[in-house]
Formats: C-alpha cells, sequence, structure tokens
C-alpha cells in the first residue's frame, strides 16, 4: 500500500541526515554542561552554540532564548510566569486581564482557562474573522486598564492561516506600552519571517523543533531583555534560573542544527506550494468540498477543509485504510472529538467544527502524493 504522510503540522519527522548529524555531533562530548572540567565546558560551548543558532531564527541575542521541553511548556512558561510574578508585585491591586485570541492552541488556552477559574486573572477569548485571522478590531477593543498580557498564535496549526503579528504587537504596545505580548510562534518558525521578533516590541515567543524537522522533546523560549518572569520548575537553576533541569542535549543540538540549515536555505518549505495549492485547485472540483480560511494569507502547506454531509470520522477512516496520514485537528487534540474552537471562532457551525480535516505538507510533498488524498476523498464522496 503507499503510504502518503501529510500531517507535518502534527509533528514533522527528522530525516536520516538530520538523525546521522545529531548522532556525530553528540559522539564529541557526554558532559553535563554545569561542569566546571573539561567535559562540562565543551557540552556548555555545544549548548550555547545551539542557542546561538536558534536565537538566530528569532533575530535575537543568545542571552533571550530559553530551551524547554517543548512549546507547550514554553507557553506555559510564558502565562504562569508572568502571572506568578505579577502576584507579588505590591503595586498591583485590579485583578490583572487577559486576552488571547479564539485561534489559539491548547496550550496557551487552557494554563489562561485555569488561571481564570483560579480566580486569578479575568480572561477574553476575541473572535477570529471568516478568513481566520484575529478580529484586530476586537482586540484592540478589548484592551483595559486591567489588560497585562495579551497572546496571539502567529500562524494557525489547524487552518495554516497567518496573524500580521508585528502589526498587531506594534498596535498593542501603542495603547498599552506595558502589555506582555506573547506569540506562539510554533508553527510560523522555520516557515515565515521570524527574524523581525528580537529587535521588535514583542515580548515573548514560543517555538519547537519537531514542527521544522529537528527531534521531539525541545522547544524554546524567546524572551525580551527587560521582560521578567517567575520560574515555573526550579531546582538547578539552569536556563537563566527560568527552567531548571539538566539540559536535554540532543534535543537542542537538533534545533540549533535545523536552525542553521533553515538560515541557510530558508525557502527549504516554499516546494511544498506548488503541491497545496495544486491540491486545493483540485479538491474545489470535488462536490461539496469547502475550504476554510484565506490561502492567500496562509502557511505554504496548509489546508484545512470538510466535506458537506460526509462525516469526518467516515474521512478519516478511509485515510487511514488507504494509507494516508492527516489530522482531524490539532495534533494534541486529534482522538479526542471535540468540535474546533479554531473553526467555532471563525464563525462555522459544530458540525464543521467537528468533522473537518487538515492535509499538511512537507518540503518532499509530490503532487502524486496530493492526488492520492485527492482519490481517497473522490471514493469517500463517492460512496456516501
Ligand atoms: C501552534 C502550536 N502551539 C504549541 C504546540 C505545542 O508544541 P509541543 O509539541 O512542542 O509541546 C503545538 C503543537 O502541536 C502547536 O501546533
Amino acid at each position: 500500500m503507499k503510504l502518503v504522510y501529510a500531517d507535518f503540522n502534527a509533528t514533522y519527522p527528522c530525516s536520516d541526515t538530520h538523525l546521522d548529524m545529531v548522532a556525530r555531533v553528540m559522539k564529541k562530548t557526554q558532559g553535563n554542561p554545569s561542569s566546571i572540567h573539561h567535559f562540562g565546558r565543551e557540552a556548555k560551548l555545544m549548548l550555547e552554540e545551539a542557542r546561538g543558532q536558534v536565537a538566530s531564527l528569532f533575530g535575537a541575542t543568545r542571552q533571550s532564548l530559553l530551551f524547554t521541553s517543548g512549546a507547550t511548556e514554553a507557553n506555559n512558561l510564558a502565562i504562569q510566569g508572568y502571572f506568578k510574578r505579577f502576584s507579588k508585585d505590591p503595586k498591583a491591586t485590579d485583578k490583572p486581564h487577559m486576552i488571547i485570541t479564539a485561534g489559539e492552541h491548547p496550550s496557551i488556552t487552557q494554563p489562561a482557562e485555569w488561571l481564570r477559574d483560579l480566580g486569578v486573572i479575568s480572561l477574553t477569548q476575541v473572535p477570529l474573522t471568516c478568513e481566520g485571522t484575529v478580529d484586530k478590531d476586537a482586540l484592540l477593543a478589548a484592551i483595559t486598564d486591567s489588560t497585562v498580557f495579551v497572546s496571539i498564535i502567529y500562524a494557525s496549526n489547524e487552518t495554516g492561516i497567518i496573524n500580521l503579528a508585528e502589526e498587531l504587537t506594534k498596535e498593542i504596545k501603542q495603547k498599552k506600552p506595558s502589555i506582555h505580548v506573547h506569540m506562539d510562534a510554533v508553527q510560523a518558525l522555520g516557515k515565515l519571517d521570524t527574524s523581525w521578533i528580537g529587535s521588535s516590541q514583542l515580548d515573548s515567543a514560543s517555538a519547537s523543533a519537531h514542527k521544522i524537522g529537528g527531534l521531539k522533546g525541545i522547544g524554546c523560549l524567546y524572551l525580551k531583555p527587560g521582560s521578567a518572569l517567575d520560574a515555573l520548575v526550579v531546582g538547578g537553576g539552569q536556563e537563566q534560573r527560568l527552567r531548571s533541569g539538566t539540559e536535554n542535549m540532543p534535543g537542542l543540538v537538533s534545533f540549533g542544527l535545523r536552525a542553521r540549515e533553515i538560515l541557510a536555505s530558508p525557502d527549504w518549505l516554499q516546494g511544498c506550494r506548488k503541491v497545496r495549492d495544486h491540491f486545493v485547485e483540485q479538491l474545489k472540483q470535488i462536490p461539496g468540498a469547502c475550504i476554510h480560511g484565506d490561502l492567500a494569507h496562509s502557511l505554504p502547506n496548509t489546508v484545512n477543509f470538510h466535506i458537506e454531509s460526509l462525516g469526518g470520522d467516515v474521512l478519516m477512516l478511509q485515510f487511514d485504510m488507504n494509507g494516508v496520514a492527516v489530522s482531524s485537528g490539532s495534533a494534541c487534540s486529534s482522538g479526542v472529538g471535540s468540535p474546533s474552537p479554531v473553526l467555532l471562532g471563525m464563525g462555522y457551525s459544530e458540525w464543521v467544527a467537528l468533522n473537518s480535516v487538515r492535509v499538511s505538507f512537507g518540503a518532499g510533498s509530490t503532487v502524486d502524493d496530493s492526488e492520492h488524498i485527492l482519490a481517497v476523498i473522490k471514493q469517500a464522496v463517492g460512496g456516501s
């Protein structure tokens, strides 16, 4: 059976060459970067080289980049770490207000809702437009005197739609400069220009290596110098005392290598735009196919859609039986079976939000792959 992997937004598998390179680098030293002897110093050099490489993708300095276990942890550190520190501020009187968009990943939504349910913050979730971007007017209108934190996703993991993050950051800061603006840059890093971040007013941003062909279990938080957080994990004092624990050396070496490769060929993913666009053009010919969001402003590899009157579960079963790997929602919630809050936030019905499919291509995807996926859809439509 032909196998087609088109779930690169869930995870972007490492190439064999990359795995070999990580192993080669790791064989140079197995020291603990916190040790002061020769082996430790070698490991520390390796760690700092990787940090510099990843920081370059953010156009930022090494000092502003913290390694974490992934973007889920980075998002939690940004949000919980901010409010942990804020709660100790003697000047803070009102209940602080946080704004998130309806397009956020659960690693943003859930810590925010948890803090709200604990009574620590008040929370506003601003809707998306039908094109899939955050409703800018609603976002700016939601800012009050108590607003201290705003979180915006750069590019949606579900629809691929891109927010004008730099412009939004400027406008939020114009309205209230003291607001901490955080951005989930997970699906954007390595796919869009993120080099503006280090010299922008953005306070923090999260990313993850396994979305760009690196190992799983390693991510990072960019933290603008001067933006303060409290640690969630304490102990050894690593990562500027903001994330204790011996560093994941193979993970961060992998992240650094991928960052270096992407910086050397920033158009590495552009080829799959042709595959995605071919897929979309053909998909539009299938009766009942409906594509979500404005693909003129989307990641080059992603498309999210539903087929009228055809259950997502039926489609997913057909895909699986025919060797096609795609997703029925965000990777972290697939299988859970609850409607996509992102699609609901764009104004789609609960049925659509439950029965949609995400196809996400990678650099090695071919038009042949997209034809295979289309054939399975046609077969499912024919049989419904
Ligand atoms: C937009 C977005 N944010 C955060 C995450 C969480 O990343 P990680 O798997 O590194 O915890 C994901 C993963 O699917 C994502 O797509």
